[in-house]
């Protein structure tokens, strides 16, 4: 089913490359962001939840449905954990479309073990798709921001990278997703310090929605509050031009909640100290006042 193009074209003229685009929370926000106006590559690689090639290219289905609704979109099957593809991901962007303002990184696959059970295998691919996925297709995105910002100052950029609770928080049997998620939150920061000089904001969104990423989990996928539809609206909000300013946050997005998240905080200061007997005393102290980490329930 397609739903007609909004006219409120919050994102029109605007040129936004989504990752993991085939399936899921991805394919939503391709969707989304072409109905708000955007020319917007579809990349999908096509695999399993494990990351394994699986002969599919679900990127084709979601390009032709945002076509056959009026919007404009082109599909990409590049691997973003590839410096090489992510590269070449920005540039097809450009090529196409003539720009890329809009980069969703989203792309990502699972590989669940608790620690001494987990491999090596297991550990890098999650990192791999997740970390270095991120970074690649944002290091291209933003040399291509750095040049466009001396010609055409007035443009503006935006990212919006995928982390998770489980990255945020922590959570049994995920040390490399958590790990990789975590990474991506505090790489995020760092993007919005480095980018806002070229025009850029940067955030983060850690989405909840009925998946196959969650399917696992339990839950009815045909629950309303579970809808991708959700983190979507952010998403959209995010690359249109209501997020002027917004940079370097993290927003918590599902249809039970919505939130933005408050990082790690310095605590209560105390005097430090090299003696181990004083160091204990202060430490308890501190331990006993200290506000406990939130969890994965919030
Ligand atoms: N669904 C949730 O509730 C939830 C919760 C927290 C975080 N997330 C995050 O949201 C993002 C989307 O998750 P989803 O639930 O839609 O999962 P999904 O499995 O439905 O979609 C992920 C897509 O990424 C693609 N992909 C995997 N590796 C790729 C690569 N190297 N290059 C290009 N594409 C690749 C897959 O083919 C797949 O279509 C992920 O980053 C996930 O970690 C999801």
């Amino acid at each position: 089913m397609t739903t007609p193009l909004s006219t409120d074209g919050a994102c029109f003229g605007r040129v936004a490359v989504v990752t993991g685009a085939g399936r899921g929370l991805g394919a939503e926000y391709a969707r989304r962001l072409a109905r708000a106006g955007a020319a917007v590559v579809v990349n999908d690689l096509g695999v399993g939840l494990d990351g394994e090639a699986d002969g599919t290219t679900p990127a084709d289905e979601v390009v032709a449905e945002i076509r056959a609704a009026g919007g404009q979109a082109v599909a990409s099957g590049h691997d973003v954990s590839s410096w090489k593809e992510a590269e070449q991901l920005v540039e097809l962007a450009v090529d196409t479309f003539g720009d890329l303002d809009i980069l969703v990184n989203n792309a990502g696959v699972l590989r669940d073990r608790t620690i001494t059970r987990m491999t090596e295998a297991e550990w890098d691919s999650v990192i791999r798709v997740h970390l270095k996925g991120t970074f690649a297709t944002t290091h291209h995105a933003a040399n291509h921001w750095r040049e466009r910002h001396a010609k055409h100052p007035e443009r503006v950029g935006r990212l919006i990278n995928t982390t998770s609770v489980s990255g945020l928080f922590g959570n049994v049997g995920q040390a490399n997703y958590s790990a990789a998620k975590a990474g991506i939150a505090a790489m995020t920061i760092v993007a919005s310090l480095e980018l806002g000089r070229y025009g850029v904001t940067a955030n983060c969104v850690s989405p909840g929605a009925a998946t196959r990423m969650t399917a696992t989990l339990g839950g009815d996928p045909d629950d309303p509050t579970r809808s991708p539809g959700f983190p979507a609206a952010v998403v959209e909000w995010l690359a249109s031009r209501h997020s002027d300013g917004v940079t370097g946050r993290v927003f918590l997005t599902s249809g039970k909640r919505l939130s933005v998240a408050e990082g790690w905080e310095h605590g209560t200061p105390a005097r430090p100290s090299e003696d181990l007997t004083e160091l204990d005393a202060t430490l308890r102290d501190l331990l006993a006042t200290a506000r406990p980490n939130a969890d994965m329930r919030g």
